[in-house]
């Protein structure tokens, strides 16, 4: 019975995957022969803030109950204990060179690299990023096949690196509404924004959803001064992270409008609620030459559209929530210039402020760039900023970043490049989830062997960058990157 439900699980599986070699086993089981040995590395590239690891301690237990030795690297700043590893099966050790298989998080110290392996992790080389061509190199030369996240999509066409996109939105929008609690209470204003925490002293995801809830009740009731309120949000970019982030937002009483409607609501809405709008491409770009709006033409050439955020939207904005893809000749959001004259248009006193609170400087209050592309959309965000001084002011009037203070002159601005490590636990497991399926054909890779002679699914094969020393044709455009860069 077992038997004939393999082969028509085997059968079907074929057909719907297909494969650059023959499909001759079902997808997501280890067979014997083989290789069984899987090693998780410790996060030690970077800072101190990377507590992801790729598996939980449950979905450790899933790999070892199929007779998979797991062999992890020690490492105290795991977002789960040891402990629990350890009882789901895991064998710890400093040498994981008895593995075929490692996998992490983060890049892999060069000192670190074990040759003829195949590891995955995110790597990012695949835009010749200049500062891992060293890492790139000694991959080459080690011999190692490299599987990268990045785009990596799944047996169900799910982007694996969606998963920390969501995350990086969901605490990118916690942080942002914990700072604005911040910024308002340095300008006068008691809101009960103070009562949100930056999102790595929550517990859990639960906890942090019952607290934005809390916030929300209060707003509801009035708690916003009506000087400040209504708070009005644009989120730029449809994609993972803006959706992940208005998520968060959906826990305070929140109305989505068109950006059309955006001036009315900030100019006569109701200060118990917030107000957010949603910018794709298509909602903001428009044709230099008033032609119309082709998404494929603009990501062709997007020198023939700019935007019309500046004028026409960001003026009623309290708070930019930046999600976008990004590339060095696309139009920006917000030039430095764009700011000046943002900055220069002081909301009028209309006389229905709340007695005893401060006139805003201006509405723009801030921004959470959370594609963190200093130099990028929004040309005033030259740094990116870190977990644990998450702020800064940006004061365009000298041009200055100041991160110690929430007090002064400018526009806070949070930009931190490793958001989803803020909420390990949860972006762990979720990632491990679809990661966990994949597990068995991965194992199967043997980077000793010729790629083509291997017998890896589509799924995993297009997410090899290098094998036997060389780049793979789908990526072999890196090194004409590279040669262009001078990297
Ligand atoms: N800070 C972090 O920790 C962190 C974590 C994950 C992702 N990111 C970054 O966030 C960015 C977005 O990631 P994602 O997973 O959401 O990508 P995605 O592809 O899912 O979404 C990108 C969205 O941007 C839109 N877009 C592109 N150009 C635009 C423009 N000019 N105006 C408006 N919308 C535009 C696209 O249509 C799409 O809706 C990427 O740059 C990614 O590297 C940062």
């Amino acid at each position: 019975m077992c038997f004939a439900l393999y082969i028509i699980y085997a059968a079907i599986e074929g057909l719907r995957v297909g494969s650059v070699n023959r499909i001759r086993r079902p997808l997501g089981y280890i067979m014997p022969g083989d290789k069984k040995v899987l090693g998780i590395r410790q996060e030690d590239y970077g800072g101190l803030w990377e507590r992801r690891t790729p598996f939980n301690p449950d979905q450790v237990k899933k790999i070892v109950d199929q007779g998979v030795k797991v062999l992890m690297e020690p490492c105290g700043r795991r977002a789960f204990p040891q402990v629990a590893y350890e009882e789901a099966g895991a064998i710890f050790t400093d040498d994981l060179s008895e593995a075929s298989l490692i996998i992490g998080i983060k890049q892999v110290p060069l000192p670190s690299i074990l040759p003829d392996k195949t590891y995955c992790f995110f790597a990012h080389v695949i835009k010749a990023q200049e500062e891992n061509m060293p890492l790139l190199d000694a991959i080459l030369k080690h011999n190692i096949r490299l599987i990268d996240y990045e785009g990596w999509l799944d047996f169900k066409g799910v982007r694996l690196d969606s998963v920390f996109g969501q995350y990086a939105g969901r605490a990118g929008m916690v942080n942002i509404l914990h700072g604005l609690g911040l910024r308002l209470l340095a300008l006068g204003y008691h809101t009960p924004l103070i009562h949100i925490a930056a999102p790595h002293s929550y517990p859990s995801l639960a906890a942090i959803r019952d607290a934005v809830k809390h916030v929300g009740a209060a707003i509801s009731k009035g708690a916003i001064p009506k000087s400040i309120g209504p708070l009005t949000f644009a989120f730029m970019g449809a994609g993972n992270v803006s959706r992940g982030a208005q998520e968060m937002l959906n826990g305070l009483p929140v109305e989505f409008v068109k950006a059309v409607e955006l001036k009315e609501k900030a100019l006569n809405g109701d200060h118990k609620k917030v107000y957010a709008t949603v910018l794709d491409c298509e909602d903001h770009l428009v044709k230099r030459d008033g032609g119309k709006f082709d998404l494929n033409e603009y990501f062709k050439q997007p020198k023939l559209y700019r935007s019309i955020f500046p004028e026409e939207i960001a003026p009623w904005v309290s708070c930019i929530i930046n999600g976008v893809l990004w590339n060095y000749d696309h139009p920006r959001t917000l030039t430095i210039e764009n700011l000046r004259n943002l900055i220069s248009q002081t909301p009028k006193d209309d006389g229905k402020g709340s007695p005893g609170t401060p006139k805003l400087p201006h509405r723009l209050l801030g921004v959470c760039d959370i594609t963190a592309d200093p130099g990028g959309s929004l040309e005033f965000v030259k740094d990116c900023t870190h977990i644990d001084s998450p702020f800064g002011l940006y004061n365009i009037n000298d041009d200055s970043f100041k991160t110690s203070t929430f007090d002064g002159p400018g526009v806070l601005v949070c930009a931190v490049s490793n958001m989803p490590s803020q909420l390990p636990e949860e972006a762990s497991s979720d990632f491990g989830d679809l990661l966990l399926p994949l597990i068995p054909d991965l194992l199967k890779s043997d980077a000793t062997k010729s790629l083509s002679q291997e017998d890896l699914p589509k799924s995993i094969y297009d997410a090899v960058i290098t094998s036997n020393g060389k780049l793979t044709p789908k990526f072999a455009y890196i090194e004409g990157l590279r040669a262009k860069a001078g990297v």
